[in-house]
Order: structure tokens, then sequence, then C-alpha cells
């Protein structure tokens, strides 16, 4: 696993990773990169590590070990208790890859969500031309060969 390269303004995290392990440890490192609230994109293809990536955000704000966070495919939203530099934070993991519409994602409550101690991470959120607007930035998992994958994070503000 590389380090952070910084770059424009600070706001874009880089990193490389050669294993789930590895992902799990970049999300861990993350968390600490996040501040409430944050509604965040998460996209890359299937399977190329996006719920492996928040195993560790979760770990990281004591919520959830790694083997507790599964994929929310078909319950659709998965809520964490945790803490963050001593705050309390809420820890709200979506997939929305089977939902077809936007009215279909109306009622999930997206808005009611994002309670100021919010960290809303969305797998396939790119979708939605709604979440796409009120998204705070964005984590893009790739394919780098193999077993590697390039992590990109980018934080507006
Ligand atoms: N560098 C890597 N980073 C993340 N996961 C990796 C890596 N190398 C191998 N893997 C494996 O790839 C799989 C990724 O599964 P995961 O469920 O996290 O993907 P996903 O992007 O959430 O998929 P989906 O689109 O179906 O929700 C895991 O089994 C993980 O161990
Ligand atoms: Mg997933």
């Amino acid at each position: 696993m590389s380090n952070p390269v910084p770059a424009a303004e600070g706001r874009i995290h880089e990193f490389t990773t050669q294993s789930g392990a590895d992902t799990v440890e970049v999300g861990r490192k993350l968390a600490h990169l996040l501040k409430p609230p944050q509604l965040l994109v998460l996209r890359g293809e299937l399977g190329t590590g996006k719920t492996t990536l928040v195993k560790g955000i979760a770990q990281a704000l004591d919520a959830a070990e790694p083997d507790e966070v599964t994929s929310p495919t078909f319950t659709l939203v998965h809520e964490y208790d945790g803490t963050l530099d001593g705050r309390q934070v809420k820890l709200y993991h979506l997939d929305v890859y089977r939902l077809e519409s936007e009215r279909q994602l109306e009622t999930l409550g997206l808005d009611e969500l994002l309670t100021p101690e919010a960290l809303v991470v969305v797998e396939w959120g790119e979708k939605f031309k709604s979440i796409r607007k009120k998204a705070t930035g964005e984590i893009a998992i790739a394919s780098a060969g193999g077993d590697a994958r390039k992590i990109t994070v980018t934080l507006r503000e």
C-alpha cells in the first residue's frame, strides 16, 4: 500500500492496494479524513472492493469489526454507531445497485439520514442524479490488474 499523495488543495487522496486486507487498511486511514456530515458516492465495477473498504471505515470508527460489515445489497442500508475524534458518528452504508428509479430511491429517505453526525457511503450512488448532486465527495476504486486496485478519494469543500 502506498501513502496518500497530496494533490490539488489537499482534497484528492490516492492509494494503491494489492489485497483486500490492504483496502481495509485504506478504509481505516480514510475514516480520519472524513468530517461529518458527508455523503460519499462509492463507485467501482462489481467486486472491486467497495464493501471491503467500508469494513475499514467501520473499524476505524469502532463501529463494527470487518466481518460484521456485509453488503447491504438486499437490505439497502446498514447503520452503525461509532466515534470519530471523540465525537459520536453514525455510519450509513448503502448499496443502490438494485434500485432502478429516483422514485424507488426516495423510499430510502436519504435526506433524513444526512444528519450532522452522519457519514453516508453509497455504493453505486453515481447511478442517481439526486445523489450526485448532494454528494460531498467520491471514492472511486479501479482495478489495476490482478488484485491491485487504485483508490481515488475526492472530497469537496
Ligand atoms: N486490492 C483489493 N481490494 C479490495 N478487495 C480485493 C482486493 N484484492 C482482492 N479483493 C477481493 O475482492 C472482493 C471484493 O468484494 P467486495 O464485496 O468488497 O466488492 P464490491 O465492490 O463491494 O462488490 P459489489 O459491486 O458486488 O457490491 C473481496 O473478496 C476481496 O477480498
Ligand atoms: Mg459491495
